[in-house]
């Protein structure tokens, strides 16, 4: 039976909170019956000057879920999300977009080290009609990024129509490992997102839950509901990206069997750790391996989540905030995959000793630091080449988590500790329930722009698009910021 309850729970201030607890999810119950849809690689081509050159096109579409319905959907070069670009370390990529919606929108590389002109943040905006040819030399290590649009205020709207997609970078150690690396085979794009249908269409409303944003009722995966994936190998690793815009998952097994965890947001971890569960809140990513016996079955379940004493996502969304994820379906017969090298990537993230200095950043949903995101005010000027100190607090009674363009992070110190296994690698984003400070240390190599900021932001997209964002520019040392611009483009 559907019935709306009203609760007042005393939470950072007695906020009175509205919930439907209508639907409990069947966890175990599910019936996994579509082939899991791997997003095709991006076809590219190399220019004669060496540059890898791919096109992406942002569309209008509809797609068939389930039952025979269709509901609007959006996406890059198909009718939902995009295809996976793919690229080496050293190599100068260009990617040529076309925006053919109606409605202006950006592309932003998630992780991606680059000038801030070629960033894809809210200012450098595609008009409809409009085209973008970002161009920048990949120097960074193996990892498993994303794109999605960044347009400021809409884009929740803009990634829930289906508007992402993965971009994963390879290097010389990363090609030499022995880690699954079949794409599709033994190491599978795994993008999850929670949505809601009203019949077969989309239902994106939030407007019980406009606290932390939009909170769906069933997962997808690479867009496809109810999947199933069949595995030939005795290893697959899983690159877990969470492309929902606020949910946090906690992934792992209903056996408990515990996996290795290998990479995180910025690239491989220096040694695998043995996990049972890794969280992922919105924006980040986990390279997982798991093995799987002859001929079983087991399903990457989302666990409740246990922060505030409880699942704060239950008491904001209803439901009991478990979901069965994804099956896996291994053959009888499995091809040997040896083991898990016990050594992994080098990080290349700063050590955080002698900082050049230390800035601080208050998380409400007000706004980062008192203020609300303006576009042609930059909040923070940072040094060329100066490595910092970040501390990020959330005392503000809700969940929210911090991502910083352009850098990739080491975490220092989460409430004073030491940080957990999933938090040593590189990161761009971190989730922080409220009562969490951390201190992260990354180093900003420029190149210096000052007219052009970057973002940094809670990657709750409802929060972002209300104003939770502040910017910052990369300058020489001595001069000052300039005056938001964004670079002029041919759009
Ligand atoms: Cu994934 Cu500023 O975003
Ligand atoms: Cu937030």
């Amino acid at each position: 039976g559907s019935f709306v309850t009203v609760v007042a729970l005393a939470i950072g201030g007695g906020f009175l909170w509205l919930w439907n607890d209508a639907e409990v999810s069947t966890v175990g119950e599910e019936q996994f019956d579509n082939e899991l849809s791997i997003p095709p690689l991006a076809k590219s081509r190399v220019d004669k000057d060496g540059t890898r050159v791919f096109d992406l096109r942002m569309q209008a579409g509809e797609k068939e879920f389930e039952d025979g319905r269709k509901t609007p959907t959006w996406g890059f070069n198909g009718d939902y999300l995009g295809p996976t670009l793919r690229a080496e370390r050293g190599e100068k990529v260009r990617v040529r977009i076309r925006n053919d919606l109606d409605e202006a929108s950006t592309v932003h590389w998630h992780g991606m080290h680059l000038p801030a002109k070629m960033d894809g943040g809210p200012h450098q905006m595609i008009k409809p009609g409009g085209s973008w040819r970002p161009d920048w030399t990949v120097n960074q290590p193996a990892s498993t990024l994303w794109y999605h649009p960044h347009p400021h205020g809409a884009t929740e709207k803009h990634v829930q129509r289906g508007l992402a997609g993965m971009f994963l970078l390879d290097d010389k150690r990363s090609a030499r490992l022995k880690l699954p690396k079949k794409y599709g085979v033994d190491d599978l794009p795994v993008i999850v997102q929670d949505v809601k249908f009203d019949g077969a269409k989309f239902d994106h409303g939030h407007e019980m839950m406009r606290n932390v944003g939009f909170l769906g009722d069933r997962t997808m995966v690479n867009g496809t509901l109810r999947p199933y994936q069949e595995v030939g190998d005795e290893l697959v690793r899983l690159r877990l990206l969470n492309a929902s815009t606020a949910r946090t998952y906690d992934f792992g097994f209903p056996d408990d069997r515990s996996f290795s965890l290998v990479g995180t947001d910025g690239g491989l971890l220096e040694q695998p750790a043995r996990m049972e569960r890794v969280q992922l809140s919105p924006g980040e990513r986990a390279e997982i391996v798991v093995r799987v016996e002859p001929g079983e079955k087991t399903v990457l379940r989302s666990f409740p989540q246990d922060n505030y004493g409880g699942s704060w996502q239950q008491r904001f969304s209803g439901g009991d905030d478990s979901f069965d994820v994804l099956e896996l379906r291994a053959a009888k017969q499995l091809r040997a995959s040896g083991d898990i090298p016990w050594r992994l990537g080098e990080l290349e993230v700063p050590d955080g000793k002698n900082p050049a200095r230390g800035r601080f950043f208050d998380l409400k949903q007000s706004g980062i630091n008192g203020r609300a995101m303006e576009m042609d005010r930059i909040d923070e000027t940072v040094t060329r080449g100066a490595t910092e100190t970040w501390t990020v607090r959330n005392n503000n009674g809700m969940p929210h988590n911090f991502h910083v363009h352009d850098v990739q992070f080491r975490v220092l110190k989460v409430n004073g500790e030491a940080p957990p296994p999933e938090l040593r690698g590189a990161k761009d984003t971190v989730f922080l329930p409220s009562g969490t400070t951390m201190k992260l240390a990354m180093r900003f190599d420029g190149p210096a722009d000052p007219d052009t900021p970057y973002m940094y932001h809670c990657h709750l997209l409802a929060h972002e698009d209300d104003g939770m964002m502040g910017q910052f520019v990369v300058v020489e040392r001595g001069q000052s910021a300039g005056a938001p611009s964004g670079g002029r483009h041919d759009g």
